[in-house]
C-alpha cells in the first residue's frame, strides 16, 4: 500500500555528504560495490555529482568525473541521478559564459543526470536562465534552490525575511523550474522558522518544495521534520556512518519515525543496514580528511556567528599560511563586515571564499589596503547582484585601476561573457576532441589541462 503523503527522499551521501565529511575525496572505487543496493532502496534521487566533486576529482584524485558518472548511471539505473550545480558557475567558482553553459548540461544530461538542482551564490536569477535553458532542452527536471541566509539570529530584518523567499521563489517558479529547495548550506534555519517558511511557501507555490540543511548547528533534524509538517514535500539525508557532523541527517531515524504514518517510506532496514556497513568499512581511509578537533557532533560556533563550517576551515588554513592563525578572532568579527561591504551575499561557494579570504586581508593588511580580483570582479558585477547595494566608497577603491573598466555593470553576467567554447577546442587541438575534455579545459583550464595530460596518451601533442 502506497503511503497517502509520501516524501521524496534524496539521499546525499556520495555528493555532500563525503563532501562535507570527508573533503570529497571518496573515489569511484569505493562507491561502486555498495551502488546497486543503494539503488534498490526506493530513494526518490541520489546526489552523486557536482558541488566540488568535478575539480577535487581532476585536481587530487586523477579520476574523470565524466566516467564516475557514466558508471553510477549503469549501476543505479532505477533511482533518478541528481547533481548540485552553481547556476553560471557550473561545477567552478566564476561565472561561465552561455555556450559553456549549455554545452556541460547537455553533456551531463547526456551522461546520467536526471535532476539539475541549480542555484545562485548571490539568488541572483538572472544567473539561472542560460541553465534552465539548456535543461529545458534536454527534458530534465529543474529543482531550483534558494540559498537559505539569514542577517539576524532569525528568520526576518530588513534582508532574508518571509517576503524575500516567497518573492524569489514565485519568480524561479515563474521561470519554469520543476521544484523547489530551500538550500541551507550551514545548517542554520531553526525548526519554527523552517515551519514558518515551508508553511508560506506552500500557500504561494504550486511546485514540490525541498530542503536540504545541514547538520552542524544540531537543529536539522527538527528542522526537517517540521518543515514535512509545513508540508514539504522532500529532504535530504545520508546513511547513518556518512551523516550528522557537518554532514546531514541521517535516513534511517526518519525512516522509523514515518512507520505506521502517512509519510512511511517502505525503505527495508535490513538493506540499509548493509550498506551502512559497507559504509563503516571505508571510512578509515578517510579519517585523515575528517574533522577530529572536538568530540562533539555538532558546532555550536555556528549558532553564535553562523559562519559555515566549511569556511572556516578555509580561514584557518589561510591565517596559518599567513602566520596569523592568533588573529581568527578578528577575522570572525570582520566577516559581518566585509559581508555589509559586499550587499550581504549568502555565504556559499563561491561568495564565502571570496568574502572570507577579503575579510583575513581586512585583518592582516589593513581593511581594503589589499583587494583580491574576485572582489573586484564581484564589485564590477560579474556575480550578479548582491541581495542590497555594496558600499560605493569602497566599490570605487576595488575598481579604480580595474581592468575591465571602472564603472560596474548591471546586465545579466552571462551577457558580456564571450563565448569561451572555441578556446578550449583550440587549446586542446592534438590532446583531445571528447567533449568531456573539452569541458574539463573550459571549466579548469589549469588543473584541468594538467589531469589531461597525465591521462591522455598523445605523442602528437606540443600545446603547453
Ligand atoms: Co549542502
Amino acid at each position: 500500500m502506497p503511503a497517502k503523503k509520501p516524501i521524496r527522499i534524496t539521499d546525499v551521501t556520495l555528493r555532500d555528504g563525503q563532501q562535507s565529511l570527508f573533503a570529497t575525496r571518496m573515489t569511484t572505487e569505493d562507491m561502486l560495490p555498495i551502488a546497486e543496493k543503494i539503488d534498490s532502496v526506493g530513494f526518490y534521487s541520489v546526489e552523486v555529482w557536482g558541488g566540488a566533486t568535478f575539480d577535487v576529482m581532476t585536481r587530487f584524485l586523477n579520476e574523470d568525473p565524466w566516467e564516475r558518472l557514466k558508471l553510477l548511471k549503469q549501476h543505479m539505473p532505477n533511482t533518478k541521478l541528481q547533481m548540485l550545480l552553481r547556476g553560471q558557475n557550473l561545477v567552478g567558482y566564476r561565472n561561465y559564459a552561455d555556450d559553456v553553459v549549455e554545452a556541460f548540461i547537455e553533456k551531463s544530461a547526456e551522461t546520467g543526470i536526471d535532476i539539475f538542482r541549480v542555484f545562485d551564490a548571490l539568488n541572483d536569477e538572472r544567473n539561472f536562465v542560460a541553465a534552465f535553458k539548456a535543461i529545458k532542452k534536454t527534458g530534465k527536471e529543474i529543482q531550483a534552490a534558494i540559498s537559505y541566509s539569514l542577517t539576524e539570529k532569525k528568520l526576518g530584518g530588513p534582508i532574508f525575511n518571509i517576503d524575500y523567499y516567497i518573492g524569489k521563489a514565485k519568480k524561479i517558479e515563474e521561470m519554469g523550474a520543476d521544484s523547489l529547495c530551500i538550500k541551507d548550506m550551514a545548517g542554520i534555519i531553526s525548526p519554527y522558522d523552517a515551519y514558518e517558511l515551508f508553511s508560506k511557501l506552500k500557500a504561494n507555490l504550486k511546485i514540490p518544495l525541498h530542503l536540504h540543511t545541514h547538520y552542524t548547528s544540531g537543529m536539522a533534524s527538527m528542522a526537517l521534520l517540521k518543515a514535512i509538517e509545513a508540508g514539504a514535500d522532500g529532504i535530504d539525508t545520508c546513511f547513518a556512518p556518512f551523516a550528522l557532523r557537518s554532514s546531514h541527517c541521517a535516513v534511517e531515524p526518519f525512516v522509523v519515525s514515518f512507520q505506521g504514518t502517512d509519510h512511511e517510506t517502505y525503505f527495508d532496514l535490513e538493506i540499509i543496514a548493509e550498506i551502512d556497513e559497507y559504509l563503516e568499512s571505508i571510512i578509515p581511509k578517510y579519517m585523515s580528511f575528517a574533522d577530529t578537533t572536538r568530540f562533539s557532533v555538532m558546532d555550536i560556533g555556528v549558532l553564535m556567528h553562523q559562519i559555515p563550517g566549511g569556511m572556516i576551515s578555509n580561514l584557518v588554513s589561510q591565517l596559518k599560511q599567513a602566520k596569523a592563525i592568533h588573529r581568527l578572532k578578528y577575522v570572525y568579527e570582520e566577516i559581518p563586515k566585509t559581508r555589509k561591504d559586499l550587499g550581504f551575499p549568502p555565504l556559499v561557494t563561491p561568495t564565502s571564499q571570496i568574502i572570507g579570504a577579503q575579510a583575513v586581508f581586512n585583518v592582516i593588511a589593513g581593511r581594503y589596503k589589499m583587494i583580491s580580483n574576485e572582489v573586484k570582479d564581484y564589485f564590477y558585477g560579474l556575480y550578479g547582484k548582491p541581495p542590497v547595494p555594496v558600499n560605493e566608497e569602497i566599490k570605487q577603491m576595488a575598481l579604480k585601476n580595474y581592468a575591465k573598466g571602472n564603472i560596474s555593470i548591471d546586465t545579466r553576467p552571462g551577457d558580456i561573457l564571450e563565448p569561451e567554447m572555441p578556446k578550449a577546442r583550440e587549446a586542446l587541438k592534438g590532446l583531445s576532441e571528447d567533449m568531456g575534455d573539452i569541458l574539463i579545459y573550459a571549466l579548469y583550464p589549469m588543473t584541468g589541462l594538467e589531469f589531461l595530460k597525465k591521462n591522455r596518451v598523445t605523442p602528437h601533442y606540443n600545446g603547453s
